[in-house]
Order: C-alpha cells, then structure tokens, then sequence
C-alpha cells in the first residue's frame, strides 16, 4: 500500500492505493456466518456470529477485520469478552486461537444512507448492496472475495411494515415474535446451501408482491422463479419473467449451466447505484431494468431488460460459481458474463440479420464509451494494476473489452471449442475464487492445438496493457502477378504508466470483393486451392503480409468483418470503394461500417473547413444517394437500415480529432441531419407510411427495428418542416404522440418535435408529464429528454437548472439525478461545452454536492470531463479550472478524488 504521491494541503485524508502486485491470501478463513438483524430504518441492529480458521498457509498474524460506518458495541471470541484495537476503520483481534468462534454485534442506521452501500432505504423497504465493498458497511467482516462461507441469515421486523423478509437460499423457518411498540413481529431464517464471498450476501424486508412461476429444468428439477415489486408494479413484471425464463433454458442449453437452487428471486428498487446485482439467489435490480408494460417502456428497455436479467442470472455460475480472486481480477467474471449476455441476447434472435444488428450495438457501445476511456485519464487494462477506490473501475473497459477479449478467444478455438473450454473451467474451479489467467488457461488447455494455445502467453497482453491498439492495412494488387498483397501493420499509443506495447494477438475477419460485389474464393500463396470467401486471419507480428493469389482486377477488401477485434482499422479507401462495401458486402457488420466511415470523412471534412459556423452542406449527391437506396432495399431490415442511417455520433466524431470543438462537430452533424432530412423528404414519407403500423404490440427485434425506422422517419420530416415551412408532418406527429398505442411510438414521437425544436414540442412535453405522473422511470425520460435536447442559443443549461427546480426532482434519487444532470453532461455535448464555461461551473457544483450524498454517483458525473486535454481552448482552460475546483475542495470521497486527480495528471 502506497500514499498519493501528491501532497494534499487541503486537509484530505491520504488516499491508499491497492496493488494487484500487493495480493496476499487471508490470515484467516471464515467457514460460517450467522446473521441476525433486527431491522429498523433509525437503528438496524446486527448480531454476526462467525466460525473462523487460521490460514496456516501464510504466517500468523493479527486478524483485522473491515468496517464502516459502524456502531459497535460488542466482541467476544468463544464467547468471552476480549480486548480489540482499532486500526483507522479495522477492527484489530491479536493472540487468537486456531479456531474459534467470533460474535460480534453492531448497530447502523439504515434511513441516513444516502451512498446506497451496505443496508439502507428505499421507499419504506431494505435493501442491501454489498459489491464491492458495501458489506464491511452491515458487520466486521474480512470484506474480500476470496474469503467464502456458508451464511445463515435471520431477518426481524414489524410485520405490517415489513411482510416480505427475504435473504438468500432457501427459506427454513418463519413466525412471530413477541409484539414490539408498533404491533406485531414476526421472523424468517434462510439459509444458503452454497458459499459465497460478503459481497454476494442480500437482504430485502418491505411491503412487496410477486409473480411468480414454476418451472423445470432439463434435467427435470422444479424451480420457483419470482419477481418482487412495489405493489402497484405487478403488471410490469411480464417481460422480466420471461426473460428470466429464457435465461435459465439458455444457460443449460449452451453451456449445460442449470439453475442450482430451488428458489430464484429478482427484487426492484428504484434507488440503485447501478443496473442490477448478481446476489446469490436474490438479484436486486433497478426498477428500469425490471419494469415494462407497452405503455410505459420502449423496445430500447425491453431489450435492455432482456439484457440485464440475462446478465445477472448468467453470473450465477460466473461470478457466484467460480468467483475472483481478488477485485484486480474483476474483468473474469464481468467480461464473461457480459459476454455471455451478448451470447444470449443474439441466440433469442433467432434471424441471421437481427444478430448482426445486436453485434452492431454492441459495437457501437465499445467504441463511443470504451475506446475514449483507453486514450483517455482513466486508461486502465482489463486486469489494472492498481486502483484507490474499486467502485471507479466498473467501467466500459472492465465490462466491454473484457467481454471483446473473451469473444477473440471464442473466436480463436471456435464456438464448440469455446463450450468445451467452459466446461474445463468448472472442472477446475467450481466453488474457488480465481484469476483472469486461470479463466485463459482453462479455455487454452481444453483446445491444444489452437491458435489461442499455442499463442496463450501473447494472447494475456489483453489483459495487461490498455490502449485500444491500431491496424493499419495497406493493399497492393499485381495485375501481371495476378496477386493481392495486403499488409497489416499494429501499434498502440502509449497509456499512463504503460509507455512501449508489446504486440497483441489479434483476430481479423476477411474478405475480398469482386467488381460484381461478390466475395472471390480466398487462397493465399502457400495453399495449394482456394478455401472459402471470409476467413480470419491471427496477426501476432508488428507488420505482416499476406499475399492472395488469383486475383484477376483489384478487389475491394473487406477487414475486420464481424468486428473480430476491439481495434482501430486503417484502410485508405476511396468513396467509391466504401459505397462498394456498403452496397455488396456480405458480412453486415462491414457493411454498415463502410456508411459510417463515408458519413466520418465528410463530417471531419467539414469540420477542418475554415467556414464556420460551417458548410451547410457537408454531404455530396454520391451519399445522400447510397442512403436512399439502403432506405428502399428490399431485402435490408428496417433495424439495420436505421443503423445505417444513424450518423456517427459526436462523441464518435471527436475520437477521430486530436483537437476537439464540440460547438463545431455539433454544428456539422447538425447540418447533416438537415441535408438528409430534406433532400430525402420524399423518401422519409415514403418509409414512414411503409413502417408505422407495426401491429398489435411485440417487441421482437423486426417489429421494433421497424418502430424505429419509422421514428427516426418521424424526427426527419420534423426536422425539415424546421425548414420548408411544412406542417403537415409535425402536426401529423403529435397526433401520433396523442394516438399511439405503445411508448416505443409515443416517445419517438414527442422526441422529433424536441429534437426538432419545433413549437408543438411544449405542448406534447406538458401533456406526457399530466399521463405519466406516477411512473417514476417515464418522468425519468421526461426529464432526460429535455435535459439531452439540441441546444439552440445557451438555451438547455437554464432549462436543466428549472428541471432542478421541479417538483419532482430529486438529487437523492440516482435514476433522477441522472436524468437530468448526467444527460446534460454526458449525452449533450454541444449544450454543455459552452464558450462561457458556465456548463463546467454547472459540473463542478453538481460533482461536489453530489459527492457528500452519493460518492459513486458523483464519481461517474466526474468522469464527464476525462476528455478535457483533447478540447479546443477556450474549452480546455476553463475545463482544467473547473476539475481543479472540484480537486480543491475539502472532504471529497475517494471515489471522486480519484477520477479528478487522474483527470488533472493527464
Ligand atoms: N456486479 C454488478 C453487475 O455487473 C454491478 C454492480 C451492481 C455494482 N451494483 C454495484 C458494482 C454497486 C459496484 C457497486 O451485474
Ligand atoms: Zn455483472
């Protein structure tokens, strides 16, 4: 453990940084906990008796066990008194037993836990949040993954404010107590049959009702699958269910992985810190991610939904199973499980075309999110090095590399290969706390013989360096020769702490394109026949060649298909080769790439032209052409054409500068989106008409894909009666925000008049709000909507400050505090990088008095200027001022300090 190697004059605490280089096993196991709470919002009260054991693998030392905000009021080892020091917030036992009983008993306060770790309140329920570090918050306890016991957990409570008492495994006892000063009390005992680590330990006691369904596993074994919400929420709990039902058949379809407990059980709450938590047997979700009707939710959230509930019930084996070692080793059970969810979400689509419209997605995430994180101050490896707050590294590159890491390895020893590997890891490991390298090895030594086999050694440097590396492809066709010659060569900039790379292995997808637009047979130099049209290729080299021979006329090389690896391609194609690409390639995912890179070199054209504010035509007749003809194909779905259709995004757009101006790139995309819009009017009517009437409500992919497509017709026609001068098409829209049938249709609606600026949006907003008062996530989108709206003259940052000011606005309430601040901040570059800077005044203010109620909060608000050193002045000086600001001020969580001491280094 290591000091800040910065001298704090303002009175904070020195921040320890951990090191993964540091790890050293437990002085002690702990093989059983007894839990007792009596359960009280002002004065929870917490019995914890404990059986631990000397680890007589390392050398004998003092047992130091983690807390927090705790009251203590007893210790007593074989039910003696004992004397105990503190050591800052561990408790401190010396001159132990070999084995012994520890029972320890504390008190905490529930109702004033606005950090929402550890035990707290939601709406007059409990809930808990114990990963990573939010069980040393509930009881004394080595606070640490790879310390696994057998829990047993009494819940006590008054029994007309608390009916439901739920912890995880199995219930074996419930009654009534004696009454207490508000009435009668009653009790429940449940006990876990599995070990697990304190951050997988649960509870929830509040007035709560279930769906709940029976089913039966292949093998043949009953399940209780249950979903517990607020009571007034049972009719939003459908979608969850099945899901959950998909997800249990999946996991033992694919992988053979059966649900291992007889009761599984979701809980919503809608004060959450994150999505939702993987609790042995008792997954707490944010309610945005549990509750769906068609009139409250849109197919973004019931596939998210999807997405989520598959996520937390796959980490059931992956994660719960088989968990880490230690939190360095984090990416083990979040990059496979994400991985994993991807997987499944593809499998339910069943239709070629929708999985690679899910790939795209995802792709799509990586690169907006993750990319901007591994060139930016918060760059870390999939497996960091070091850390001061754990919290801080829940990130894109922890969940999305990881999970693009695990997918090269799929993609190095194939699907059944992969299975096969899997199964190896279970065999090993089941029931341990284990690292990143042991995951690898698994998959490696279940596939010898193979490319990730024989290059394992390389292969981990995904683990080890950051940096989103670069391959740049070079092309050369010998007519005479009849050959085709390309060259990739990879490097990868540096990253803080990491200044020279190592070559990585990586996965690329090709294939070559005919003039026709076919793909032609592949056959490098050295095989003696042509084998298949797409293949991949493993680079392992700084530079390698490949030559292909009998190539008659210069393809159109199609690399990196499917999206093999989380890399940067350089290609210097021309516009006609993309146009080529976007038109023929059979692989969707090159397909779309190429419309992307098309509509990225005019909008960077665009940019870098001293016009300003800017050409008001960044498009030619070539691309606004190739986009008419992807809106009328006939065999392209109408998700993958709104895809297509969808421009890069700023955020994208900035990643392709080394020197940002928001206004500027939101001014060119801007002008875009004006120049499809009109010059494709007809053709939007056209699309419109076709895709609207979608039938009575499903959210399959094709029906939604063809919600959107007609969405994003609605917010064109929007935009270009801005205009023409047209009122057909907006007056037309809000009928359709008044008639629609589902939220999916209604929300598209209302957003094209807001994105549209047009004057009909303030009515429609008005009458959303009257419809949906008392749904707490659609008030949510209310306030996002208006917080992530296009900025025209400076006019959101007061909008977002009167948003504050509403009634139902809540700085306590996360899914609120983000709907409004994190939206401005984060989603709407243009309204918040202001030349007057009142934008970061507005950041810097929020981060801080954010920070003294929810640190992890704050810590993610902070990270809304990662990218400061990239901007153009006078963006940049008065980012740094404003980051400084908040790195000045006293009494900041090591949450926020990190992220804004990373910030300032860079
Ligand atoms: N393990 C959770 C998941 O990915 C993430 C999570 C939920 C979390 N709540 C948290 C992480 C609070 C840190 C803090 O499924
Ligand atoms: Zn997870």
């Amino acid at each position: 453990m290591l000091q800040m190697p910065d001298d704090r004059e303002n009175g904070q605490m020195p921040a320890v940084v951990v090191n993964r280089a540091d790890y050293v096993a437990p002085a002690y196991w702990i093989d059983t906990v007894d839990l007792c709470f009596d359960l009280d919002p002002a004065k929870t009260r917490v019995l914890n008796k404990m059986k631990l054991r000397r680890n007589p693998d390392v050398p004998t030392q003092p047992l130091k066990l983690d807390g927090e905000e705790l009251n203590l009021a007893r210790v007593l080892v074989n039910g003696q008194g004992t004397s105990f020091r503190m050591e800052g917030n561990r408790l401190v036992l010396d001159n132990l037993p070999d084995d012994f009983e520890l029972e320890i008993f504390t008190t905490t306060c529930p109702a004033k836990n606005t950090k929402l770790m550890g035990l707290y309140v939601s709406n007059d329920s409990f809930f808990t949040q114990c990963e990573a570090e939010g069980f040393r918050r509930i009881t004394y306890f080595l606070d640490r993954p790879d310390v696994m016991a057998s829990y047993s957990v009494t819940l006590r409570a008054d029994k007309a404010l608390y009916p439901v008492l739920l912890s995880n495994g199995n219930l074996v006892e419930q009654g009534m107590l004696e009454n207490g000063p508000n009435g009668p009390r009653h009790f429940a005992k449940w006990v876990d049959p599995h070990k697990k680590p304190s951050y997988l330990f649960a509870l929830v006691a509040g007035q709560l009702v279930s769906r709940e369904q029976r089913i039966t596993s292949r093998a043949g074994k009953e399940h209780t699958l249950q979903v517990y919400v607020r009571p007034g929420d049972l009719d939003k709990t459908e979608h969850a269910m099945n899901s959950l039902m998909h997800s249990v058949a999946w996991d033992e379809a694919r992988f053979g992985l059966p649900l291992d407990l007889e009761r599984f059980m979701i809980v919503a709450t809608s004060d959450f810190n994150m999505g939702a938590m993987e609790n042995k047997g008792l997954n707490i979700f944010n309610t945005k991610y549990v509750l769906a009707n068609q009139a409250t939710a849109t197919d973004t959230d019931y596939s998210n939904i999807e997405s989520v509930v598959g996520h937390e019930y796959f980490h059931n084996w992956t994660g719960n199973r088989i968990t880490c070692r230690d939190w360095f080793q984090l990416s083990l059970k979040e990059g496979l499980t994400v991985f994993r969810d991807q997987e499944f979400s593809q499998d339910l689509c069943g239709e070629a075309s929708a999985r690679a419209v899910k790939r795209i997605e995802d792709v799509r995430v990586l690169r907006t999110a993750q990319f901007p994180e591994d060139a930016g101050p918060m760059a870390h490896p999939v497996r960091p090095d070091s850390y001061i707050e754990i919290s801080n590294f829940y990130t894109v590159t922890i969940y999305e590399k990881g999970a693009e890491v695990v997918r090269m390895m799929q993609t190095l020893v194939g699907r059944e290969g992969f299975a096969r590997g899997m199964t190896l890891y279970f065999e090993r490991h089941d029931g341990k706390a284990v690292t990143c390298d042991d995951f690898a090895q698994a998959i490696a030594d279940a596939n010898p013989g193979s490319d990730l086999a024989r290059l394992l050694p390389q292969f981990k440097r995904w683990y080890s360096q950051a940096g989103t590396p670069r391959v740049h492809a070079q092309g050369v066709h010998d007519a005479a020769a009849r050959t085709y010659t390309l060259t990739l060569a990879q490097s990868c900039a540096p990253t803080a702490g990491q200044a020279v790379k190592e070559p990585f292995v990586i996965p690329v997808g090709l294939g070559l394109l005919g003039a026709d637009g076919a793909d032609l047979p592949l056959q490098l130099a050295h095989e003696t026949a042509a084998a298949g049209t797409s293949r991949t290729v493993v680079l392992t080299q700084a530079s390698e060649t490949l030559t292909f021979v009998n190539v008659d006329a210069e393809p159109v090389p199609s690399i990196l298909r499917g999206f093999t690896a989380p890399v940067v391609l350089e290609f210097d194609y021309t516009d006609a080769q993309l146009l080529h690409l976007l038109a023929h390639d059979s692989d969707p995912f090159n397909r779309w790439e190429a419309g992307q890179r098309l509509a990225v070199r005019r909008a960077i054209k665009s940019i870098a032209a001293v016009a300003y504010p800017v050409d008001a035509a960044p498009l030619d007749e070539a691309y606004v052409q190739a986009m008419r003809s992807v809106l009328h194909h006939p065999r392209l779905d109408a998700a993958f054409k709104e895809l297509v259709l969808t421009l890069p995004s700023e955020t994208y757009l900035a990643e392709q500068l080394d020197v940002v101006d928001p206004q500027r790139i939101h001014a060119v995309r801007e002008a875009m989106r004006q120049q499809l819009a009109v010059a494709l009017a007809g053709d939007w009517q056209q699309v419109y008409e076709a895709n609207q009437g979608t039938g009575a409500y499903t959210p399959d992919p094709t029906s939604s894909g063809r919600r959107a497509l007609a969405g994003m017709a609605l917010s064109q026609l929007c935009l270009a009666a801005m205009t023409t001068g047209d009122t057909v098409w907006p007056g037309k829209t809000l009928q359709r925000f008044k008639d629609a049938g589902n939220m999916t249709d209604r929300f598209n609606a209302l957003s094209a008049l807001v994105s549209s600026g047009h004057p009909l949006a303030a009515q429609a907003l008005a009458k959303f709000h009257a419809m949906f008062k008392d749904e707490a996530l659609v008030i949510d989108k209310w306030f996002g909507l208006q917080a992530g709206a296009p900025d025209r003259s400076g006019n959101v940052l007061p909008a977002v400050r009167q948003l504050m000011k509403h009634p139902d606005f809540s700085l306590r309430n996360p899914n609120r505090a983000r709907s409004v601040i994190s939206t401005y901040c984060q989603a709407n570059p243009a309204a918040f990088h202001r030349t007057d800077a009142a934008g970061y005044v507005f950041w810097s203010d929020r981060v801080m008095e954010l920070d003294a109620i929810n640190p992890q909060v704050a810590a993610r608000l902070a990270r809304a200027l990662d990218r400061w050193s990239k901007l153009a002045e006078p963006y940049r000086s008065a980012a740094r001022e404003a980051i400084a600001r908040v790195a000045a001020k006293t009494d900041l969580s090591k949450d926020t300090l990190e992220v804004v001491t990373r910030a300032l280094a860079d």
